[in-house]
């Protein structure tokens, strides 16, 4: 990628040159422009941080699909305390409504989370979003038959709750799934193990963002191990070629809200 630089807006500063992720814009002098050095476009990540953060609005990158937004929320409009109630607010959610979430939402809420920071700026995290709530369903089931198969094969040290995930399942309660509407799973390219690192994190923001929507959450640790270690519900979620499933999370309306802030373990901190 190389950039624009309009020289009536371009005031000089050298900003975009010392925000650069690889610091590969030239500094600005007398005689030219800001400048991405030469043979070095290759490298450049596609970041925007030079864009993004030059004081004039001199500077675009050159390829002009999905163009940068204008930041419409002063700064300090979201303080520190509204937004550390807000995080602290967020719950697992483990009982859901069954009314579906539109998928107008859900593509709202995807699209706050493609901001998520990733390893070099990849964007390699791909999403599938299991609406279908019988999906969800099966998808329990086969997990549930999962950790059947382990406490009959005396296996179960494998996983030490599956005898207490069946017995749980066998009592009509859905242990794994919650009885939510839906799934989302975060998948990477199979030779991009890096990458599960930027899943987790644009899992983390999908959570986040879907509280703002009224929705809830649940990591499903449970569904995982099976995912692994169960091909047959691996195949059964048909994921693009050559992708690996990171992390499940179930999402949908939460039937019970929290009235509380739970206790928590204060931080500890090393200080040098
Ligand atoms: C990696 C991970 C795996 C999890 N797996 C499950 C799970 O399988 N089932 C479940 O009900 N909750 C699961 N959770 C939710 C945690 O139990 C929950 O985050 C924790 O108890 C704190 O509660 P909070 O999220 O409401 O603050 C998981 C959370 C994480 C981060
Ligand atoms: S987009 Fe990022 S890496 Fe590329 S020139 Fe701008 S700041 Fe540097
Ligand atoms: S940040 Fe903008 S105004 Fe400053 S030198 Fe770069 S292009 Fe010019």
């Amino acid at each position: 990628m190389t950039i624009n630089v309009n020289s009536n807006l371009c005031s000089q500063c050298g900003v975009c040159s010392k925000v650069c992720t690889y610091s590969i814009i030239e500094p600005v002098d007398e005689m030219q422009l800001p400048r991405v050095h030469e043979g070095m476009d290759a490298i450049c990540v596609s970041c925007g941080h030079c864009e993004a953060f030059c004081p004039s609005g001199a500077l675009m990158l050159a390829d002009g699909s999905n163009k940068a937004h204008e930041i419409v929320i002063p700064k300090g409009a979201i303080s520190p305390e509204n937004l550390g109630h807000f995080l602290k607010s967020r719950r697992s959610i483990r009982t859901y409504k069954q009314t579906q979430v539109p998928r107008t939402t859900i593509e709202s809420i995807l699209d706050i989370v493609r901001y998520a920071p990733s390893g070099g700026n990849s964007q390699l995290v791909e999403w599938l979003v299991i609406h279908d709530p019988h999906v969800v369903r099966e998808i329990a089931e086969r997990t549930i038959d999962w950790h059947r198969e382990l406490v009959n094969n005396g296996d179960s040290m494998f996983s030490p709750y599956a005898s207490m995930m069946v017995d749980a399942w066998d009592k009509g309660n859905d242990i794994i799934c919650r009885g939510a509407p839906h799934m989302i799973i975060a998948h990477i390219a199979e030779n991009k193990p890096m990458t599960m690192i930027d899943a987790i994190i644009a899992l983390t923001y999908f959570e986040i963002a879907a509280q703002a929507f009224g929705v809830g959450t649940c990591w499903v640790g449970a569904a995982l191990l099976a995912f692994q270690e169960q091909p047959s519900i691996l195949e059964y979620l048909n994921l693009p070629k050559g992708r690996t499933p990171v992390f499940p999370m179930l999402f949908g309306y939460p039937q019970n809200t929290p009235q509380l802030i739970p206790r928590r373990n204060f931080p500890h901190v090393t200080w040098r």
